[in-house]
């Protein structure tokens, strides 16, 4: 049985509502689509189908750097062989382990105090700005950007430079030309900088990386730079969005907020039901996996060895087959498992660590400093971007 692909995204994202229609959808199992670029591509919205996804003996990504990638854009560009993204194991594997280090549980925990340093002081800022102040412009767009340039090593005063080429290279509204330039001016900056740690190494993880690089010889010059690149890349913009709706969503929360303050104890379980439940990328963003081998899915539905499928991660997580009543943000569920946030399997966040420290840290504190918060305009007047790849808030006044 091959299907006629459905025009996808279905529609625009609402804020962070997930579209009643995926219920629907997931009833069918896979369902074949067709995103505006590219070939179709099989969509997965439940569980039990992500899980075959995400087993990379069955899928992987080299493959897709011989198709045209299904997305809401043509991707072409960042056709790199060498991007952590696009790779398979046993290359992926050997690239990732030397970011993987880094980012572990452990080493993240080190960096507590360190970022909580910054945390306070960017709260001292607002404070002192008084009610009213932008918590996007001035925590948001600025707490991920000081943390990750301090674990890669870029330097205090150009990584805001360096922030506003991403910013150009990841928004929609720019032409090819403009975002080619951004990506360009990018791994310039990131070469240099490599050749200041060849020079003189420091202690950051850029010098780590250059030092396996050059004298375990542990991978080529261009997946160093790549490595460097997906790290700055694939790290602030996701927490800088990731914090914004936490904390909106906290507060269009009362109750939930109100137990979070009262109950501190169940800060893990509220952390982590926050995660499964804030959608983050929009429809149609996930990069897609290609079978290796023909593979049925649960509604008995071969994909072909060479097909792609897309996992909408958002949308799974709202699979009420795992989770009950899937659409309520519950910080009382018993044993939830895992969720999709940072999705699973081989490509599975490899920095979600630090960016769970930063939210954690930001929730605290806001909850130790400002426990009075509130939003500082009516929620519905609060404006999400439509230019951006994940769900964005463009501007967030507080008071307390
Ligand atoms: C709340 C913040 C974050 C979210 C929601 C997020 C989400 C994700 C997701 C969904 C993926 C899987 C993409 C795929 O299927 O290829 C991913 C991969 C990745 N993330 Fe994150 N991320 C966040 C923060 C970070 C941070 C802080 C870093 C770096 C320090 C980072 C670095 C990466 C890298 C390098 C990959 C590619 C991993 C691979 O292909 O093996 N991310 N992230």
């Amino acid at each position: 049985m091959t299907q006629e692909p459905l025009p996808y995204p279905f529609a625009e994202p609402t804020r962070l509502d997930v579209d009643p229609r995926y219920e629907e959808i997931r009833k069918q199992g896979i369902v074949r689509v067709q995103l505006p670029y590219g070939e179709p591509t099989w969509l997965i919205t439940s569980v039990a189908d992500a899980r075959i996804a995400y087993d990379f003996r069955k899928f992987g990504r080299t493959e897709g750097l011989k198709h045209a990638i299904p997305g809401l854009h043509n991707t072409e560009q960042i056709k790199i062989p060498s991007l952590l993204l696009h790779m398979d194991p046993p290359e992926h594997t050997r690239i990732r382990q030397l970011a993987a280090g880094a980012f572990s549980p452990d080493r993240i925990q080190k960096l507590s105090e360190w970022v909580q340093g910054i945390v306070d002081e960017l709260f001292d800022a607002i404070e002192a700005e008084g009610p009213g102040a932008d918590f996007i412009k001035m925590y948001s767009h600025v707490l991920p950007v000081r943390v990750l340039a301090g674990v890669l090593g870029i330097p205090k005063d150009k990584a805001f430079e360096f922030k506003q080429w991403i910013d150009i290279s990841s928004d929609f509204n720019n032409s090819p030309e403009v975002k080619l330039d951004a990506r360009t001016r990018t791994l310039d900056f990131i070469r240099d900088l490599i050749a200041q740690r060849r020079e003189k190494p420091e202690d950051d993880l850029l010098s780590v990386l250059v030092h396996a690089r050059d004298n375990e010889d542990k991978f080529e010059e261009d997946e160093l730079v790549s490595l460097a690149m997906a790290l700055w890349h694939g790290g602030f913009k996701t927490t800088l969005w990731q914090l914004s709706t936490t904390v909106f969503t906290l507060m269009t929360h009362p109750d939930h907020w109100r137990e979070l303050k009262d109950k501190p104890e169940i800060m893990n379980a509220a952390l982590n039901e926050l995660w499964r439940w804030i959608p983050s990328f929009k429809y149609g963003v996930p990069f897609g996996f290609w079978a290796k081998e023909d593979v049925t899915f649960t509604n008995g539905q071969v994909v072909k060895k060479n097909e792609p499928v897309l996992v909408e991660f958002a949308v799974v997580n709202r699979d009420n087959a795992v989770w009950p009543d899937a659409d309520k943000l519950d910080f009382h569920r018993v044993k939830p498992p895992q969720h999709y946030a940072f999705t699973a399997g081989a490509h599975s966040c490899v920095g979600q660590h630090l960016a769970k420290l930063q939210i954690r840290l930001t929730v605290e504190t806001l909850i130790r400093r400002f426990p009075t918060l509130e939003l500082a305009i009516p929620a519905e007047d609060v404006a999400f971007d439509p230019a951006s790849f994940m769900r964005s808030i463009l501007s967030l006044p507080i008071k307390w």
